[in-house]
């Protein structure tokens, strides 16, 4: 139901039973999401009044920044699903994969095949906000060559391709699906991002979705989607994450 005040539907009634959400930051203390485990399970239990309960988590793996490996993740992973399994959260399911920003470090994780996927073959990646590498369909075809399948982060969110709509296509020819952050079409990220996202649903080029959410800011602003509009633009895509079940 609307809530008459301020036009929003709860979220509990936006997301589908089952939704997945396939790009989030909620592993503790090992890039720039929850700081700590007490925050990973506020985070996770706001989400779960959200009616998100399922999860394939992303920490980043970005060079000397997060310098994670797929061990520390999957380490830091079990923590998590231990202490929900103390606090009677075992509804919650939590998975982790990770967030690979293409450069150097990742072309040598390639090598040794040595990656987290979402779920069999799919691969979440990201370029870096100021610029894309020069070779980054060089990169996307070696993904391919390996037997992953490449998922780019918030294509909407590089701002570098704002004005070259065109290379959307590209990437899509290149064997690129993408993932939109859900934020985006609040305008938590600006509004050229908004316009380019909303663009990417109409033009039905988006795959899945994600929330991306990294703190309680991101899940409050996360409320901005319950409004008639961005429901109407959201529900199907909501709908296409529940293959990652
Ligand atoms: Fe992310």
């Amino acid at each position: 139901m609307f809530d008459l005040f301020n036009k929003k539907k709860p979220l509990s009634e936006v997301f589908p039973f089952d939704f997945v959400d396939i790009h989030s930051h909620l592993l503790p203390g090992i890039d720039d999401g929850a700081k700590n485990l007490k925050e990973s399970i506020s985070l996770i239990e706001k989400m779960d009044s959200y009616g998100i309960q399922n999860f394939i988590t992303t920490p980043h793996i970005l060079g000397n920044v997060w310098p994670n490996s797929s061990d520390i993740i999957l380490d830091t992973l079990e923590l998590v699903q231990e202490e929900l399994e103390r606090r009677d959260l075992s509804h919650i399911k939590i998975d982790a994969a990770a967030e690979y920003i293409l450069d150097e470090q990742f072309c040598e994780l390639l090598k040794k095949r040595d990656l987290l996927t979402l779920k069999d073959d799919a691969l979440l990646v990201e370029l870096s906000y100021f610029n894309a590498p020069v070779n980054l369909f060089d990169i996307l075809f070696d993904i391919q060559l390996a037997g992953y399948r490449p998922i780019l982060a918030h294509p909407e969110r590089y701002n570098f391709y704002h004005n070259n709509l065109d290379i959307y296509q590209k990437l899509k020819n290149a064997g690129c699906r993408f993932q939109l952050n859900l934020l985006s079409l609040t305008g938590y990220y600006g509004e050229s991002t908004k316009k380019i996202a909303e663009k990417l649903v109409k033009l039905d080029m988006i795959d899945f979705v994600g929330s991306d959410a990294h703190h309680h800011r991101h899940l409050e602003a996360l409320k901005g989607l319950g409004t008639k509009k961005t429901i109407e633009k959201i529900s199907p895509l909501l709908k296409k994450n529940l293959s990652f079940l």
